[in-house]
């Protein structure tokens, strides 16, 4: 095969809403994988901005805020805009269209259902004021991947649901308009299990001021793993400790390449000995091994934010034609193609 028919086997879509900074826990979890499956794949990475609107309907400040910020956590790792699409959702009308027709192939109690956005209404506190577009945004979302035509998603294990539906979709549409427009997508989950927060209570999340940002300065980063939390009973250095949901280690395993290194720590630390300080002075080395070279990154692109600008407005033309083209076909299936004359 050659390398271009090679790329072009799979179609990956993925992307984040930009209401916050993206986190070493995003960098673990799927912004690590991006950077390889750019070469390997056709890649397209989506700012939700419509998705974040959402819930954010009286914050479009903070959503436009964020493009950039997302924009620049991605370029900053090492996404490259030369050959991964990096788009704007709102800026995508055709995706909007797309989704008004899959609204009529989800039922209201199908939506109800999804066990993420049950869980999104359970924390938003919305009672019975849910904003309608929130319930229907893995519609949307299904809109976002089959108009790429994308067959791999790499998301977190809370996304699964919507490549459900997504895929719930692409059969229902296939089915009733006797066609194969639209192609069912898999999910591609990551290797690593989601980081735990600082606080080592939950999920690393903003709102809960537990979470080391890609955007975090040196210093800041230094703070925050010496206030970390460990084990709350290895209170001496020659106190035996617990490795396992120890934040700490989690972060070790997540980014220390000496693995060997790694296993002897927490031998060490289990049979008591080895001190927090000293656990926490390794994870400082390790993660200033990683996020130096991207806080550099970041800053340069931080000081031309219309350059940054730039690469969105163009990745968001090229995402465009994509979905043109899907939608025309959309359009045809279902017979309201009216004035195309053939
Ligand atoms: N829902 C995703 C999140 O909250 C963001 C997203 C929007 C997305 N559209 C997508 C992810 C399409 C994968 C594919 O992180």
């Amino acid at each position: 095969m050659s390398a271009e028919t090679e790329k072009n086997r799979h179609i990956i879509l993925t992307g984040d809403r930009p209401t916050g900074h993206l986190h070493l826990g995003h960098y673990a979890g799927s912004l690590r994988q991006r950077v390889e499956l750019q070469n390997q794949y056709k890649q397209f990475v989506i700012i939700a901005d419509a998705q974040a609107l959402t819930d954010n309907a009286e914050n479009p400040d903070k959503v436009r805020k964020n493009i950039l910020e997302v924009a620049l956590d991605y370029l900053a790792v090492g996404i490259d805009p030369k050959i991964t699409t990096i788009f704007i959702q709102s800026l995508v009308p055709e995706l909007a269209e797309l989704t008004m027709y899959y609204l009529n192939l989800v039922t209201v109690s199908r939506l109800q259902r999804n066990p993420t956005v049950k869980d999104e209404i359970k924390q938003r506190d919305f009672g019975t004021s849910i904003p309608a577009g929130f319930l229907v945004y893995p519609i949307s979302q299904a809109a976002d991947i089959t108009a790429f035509k994308a067959d791999l998603v790499p998301v977190g294990g809370d996304q699964l649901p919507m490549i459900e539906q997504t895929n719930e979709i692409v059969r229902g549409f296939n089915r009733i308009y006797e066609c194969s427009v639209l192609v069912e997508a898999k999910a591609l989950l990551s290797n690593f299990p989601r980081l735990p927060g600082t606080d080592g209570k939950g999920k690393m999340s903003k709102s809960l001021g537990n979470v080391i940002s890609l955007s975090d300065s040196a210093d800041e980063v230094r703070h925050k793993i010496k206030t970390m939390y460990t084990d709350s009973k290895h209170l001496r250095v020659e106190d035996p400790g617990i490795v396992e949901g120890n934040p700490v280690f989690a972060y070790l395993d997540a980014f220390d390449s000496d693995k060997e290194g790694l296993e002897n720590m927490k031998e060490h630390y289990r049979h008591g000995g080895l001190g927090d300080v000293a656990v926490k002075r390794r994870l400082q080395e390790v993660l200033s091994v990683e996020l130096d070279p991207i806080r550099i990154r970041r800053e340069g692109f931080a000081n031309d934010p219309e350059e940054v600008m730039r690469i969105l407005k163009n990745g968001t033309a090229v995402a465009r034609d994509v979905a043109v083209k899907t939608l025309d076909e959309v359009r045809k299936a279902m017979h309201i193609d009216y004035f195309t004359s053939e």
